[in-house]
């Protein structure tokens, strides 16, 4: 059964230090496990999607909680999908910081941005407009 899961949560150390790291190894965890994704990360917060078969998403996503590179993950959003949203990205990055902070104020409450200003609905309309405006990068 094809899932997806969507989750926020708190970088521990600077973004710019990690993100390197953890799009590397999960790109080729990901890739081996026909798992797609996107990894938006910025503003001391990551919002991460991830699309596959249920118990590999369930494993990664175990992995994922145990991480301490990052804290206080929310899961906002894990249901059965009809069709990837990612197929493209093994996972895709999403820079946040790189964007006009207009395309992120436009689903969130308040500024800076925080995990628990996101919800499902503006989570997945978020993504689908980063990946309809060619905001998603493949490395
Ligand atoms: C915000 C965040 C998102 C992550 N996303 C993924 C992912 O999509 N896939 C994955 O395999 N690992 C992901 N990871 C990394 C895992 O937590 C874990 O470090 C990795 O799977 C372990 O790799 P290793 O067994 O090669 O050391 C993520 C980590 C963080 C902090």
């Amino acid at each position: 059964m094809l899932v997806q899961l969507v989750f926020a949560s708190v970088a521990t150390q600077p973004c710019s230090q990690t993100q390197e790291a953890i799009l590397q190894q999960a790109r080729k965890h990901n890739a081996d496990s026909a798992i797609t994704g996107a990894l938006c990360y910025g503003y001391g917060i990551y919002l991460g999607a991830m699309e596959g078969e249920r118990s590999q998403i369930n494993r990664i996503y175990a992995e994922v909680l145990r991480d301490e590179r990052h804290a206080h993950a929310q899961l906002l959003y894990f249901s059965e999908i009809s069709e990837r949203t990612f197929a493209h990205w093994p996972l895709g990055r999403v820079n946040l910081e790189s964007l006009n902070p207009s395309a992120i104020l436009k689903y969130i409450p308040q500024w800076p941005p925080q995990p628990e200003h996101w919800t499902a609905v503006s989570a997945l309309a978020f993504l689908k407009d980063m990946v309809a405006s060619a905001s998603v990068v493949a490395r």
